[in-house]
């Protein structure tokens, strides 16, 4: 019998839908998705020279991957485009959906990532499935790990393979502060000590845990260790310690690792990976302050800083894991799924104003990434890893 699981948590809130279906219908699904696949390689949308594309439903993993490191590396033009779009994905969110809410150009869905050692090669459904049958992924992050599962589940058809996101703001234990009124003040007090239960309670039935997590530490947080204060981020308070946005990441960060490498009752080949920060592109102006982010086309490797700030956290990152690495107890293996310099080059990726929000009106969203649009790399980056580990 075939499944087909997309388990969600949200919060308080817990979605679980369950569709069985008959072998033939599953069968039939792949058939139609394997149709679709040879449809557009065959006739890819906007190539008038399929001379380039002769060899395109071969694309086999270079061999010698092991040692490539696929971090490094710049956006080139590729004519085939997007392996999905509005149409064919029926569960692409709508504040995602770029293009229906109006963007007008589509130039963005043209690149391809290509590191500097090897070639990265173009997602496909067929193998990935293979590398992960059976088996149990978990996005564990805030809403952009949200957003790569939806990216995934848009590039794939799900059967014999359960994806799930825990939805947490800081992987630790966390609280917002309230007003009398029981309005929220925007503060948040997080303990290190403690390991946020929304994804926790999910991690002894994960095979793939896909940690992430980091756009809630932007904010005024106090951090604590059970009874203990240790400081402050952006709090700016003459009687308590300063902890800077990179120290906060560590202690984080060290805090989830720590956990899962302790984790008793988890799966023995249980593979974490790190995916690391995710950079926003807010341009003259934060988000609350009126920024965009209209760029049509990626930043040139020199075009980007390797000393910004998201590169500083995104090494915060991962030094934590190559110290649990290291550590002489170490029972589980750890990964890096290493797409912020890939995504530094994504200024043109983002929904910006195109992302149909009523409420906000006048707000751009330049954190989340487009459907499709470069994110479906992440997949990439994903699939590639998952064979440089086996
Ligand atoms: C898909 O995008 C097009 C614009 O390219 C838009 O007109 C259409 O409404 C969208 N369809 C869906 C189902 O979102
Ligand atoms: C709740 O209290 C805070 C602080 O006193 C105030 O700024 C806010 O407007 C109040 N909110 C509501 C909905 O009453
Ligand atoms: C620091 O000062 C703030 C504001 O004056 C006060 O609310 C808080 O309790 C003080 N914290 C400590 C640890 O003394
Ligand atoms: C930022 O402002 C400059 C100067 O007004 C303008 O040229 C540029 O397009 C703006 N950038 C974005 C992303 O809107």
């Amino acid at each position: 019998m075939q499944r087909w699981i997309y388990h969600q948590t949200c919060g308080k809130k817990s979605k679980k839908v369950t569709t069985r279906r008959r072998r033939t219908l599953a069968l039939y699904l792949l058939l139609c998705i394997t149709l679709f696949s040879i449809t557009f390689f065959l006739f890819p949308h906007n190539s008038f020279n399929p001379i380039n594309n002769y060899n395109v439903l071969y694309v086999e993993p270079q061999l010698n991957f092991k040692d490539c490191d696929l971090s490094k590396g710049q956006w080139i033009r590729d004519e085939r485009g997007s392996l999905y779009s509005n149409s064919t994905c029926p569960t692409i969110p709508d504040s995602k959906n770029c293009l229906k809410h109006g963007r007008p150009n589509t130039d963005f869905l043209f690149w391809r990532w290509k590191p500097e050692g090897c070639e990265l090669p173009r997602f496909n459904p067929k193998a990935f499935l293979e590398l992960v049958r059976g088996k149990k992924m978990n996005f564990i992050g805030d809403s952009v790990a949200r957003n790569h599962m939806e990216s995934l589940l848009c590039l794939l058809s799900i059967h014999d393979f359960t994806l799930s996101t825990s939805w947490t703001k800081f992987l630790v234990a966390g609280f917002e502060r309230t007003h009398a009124n029981k309005t929220g003040t925007g503060i948040y007090d997080l303990d290190i000590d403690k390991i946020d239960e929304q994804w926790a309670k999910d991690l002894p039935n994960t095979d793939i845990a896909i940690v992430s997590a980091g756009h809630w530490l932007f904010r005024p947080i106090y951090i604590h260790r059970g009874d203990e204060t240790i400081g402050c981020i952006f709090c700016n308070l003459p009687n308590m310690t300063q902890i800077s946005l990179k120290e906060g990441f560590k202690l984080v960060f060290s805090a989830a690792f720590k956990h899962i490498n302790g984790c008793q009752n988890c799966k023995d080949n249980l593979v974490t990976l790190l995916r690391t920060f995710s950079p926003t592109h807010f341009e003259n102006g934060t988000w609350n302050t009126g920024g965009a982010c209209g760029r049509t086309i990626p930043f040139r490797v020199d075009e980007i800083s390797q000393q910004s700030s998201d590169m500083e956290i995104r090494t915060s990152q991962i030094e934590q894991l190559e110290e649990i690495k290291s550590d002489s107890l170490k029972k589980k293996k750890f990964a890096v799924l290493d797409v912020t310099r890939a995504m530094l080059m994504r200024p043109d990726g983002h929904p910006n104003s195109y992302w149909g929000n009523k409420w906000m009106k006048g707000f751009n969203d330049c954190t989340h990434w487009c459907l499709p649009g470069p994110i479906d790399a992440w997949s990439e980056f994903l699939m590639a890893l998952l064979r440089q580990l086996r």
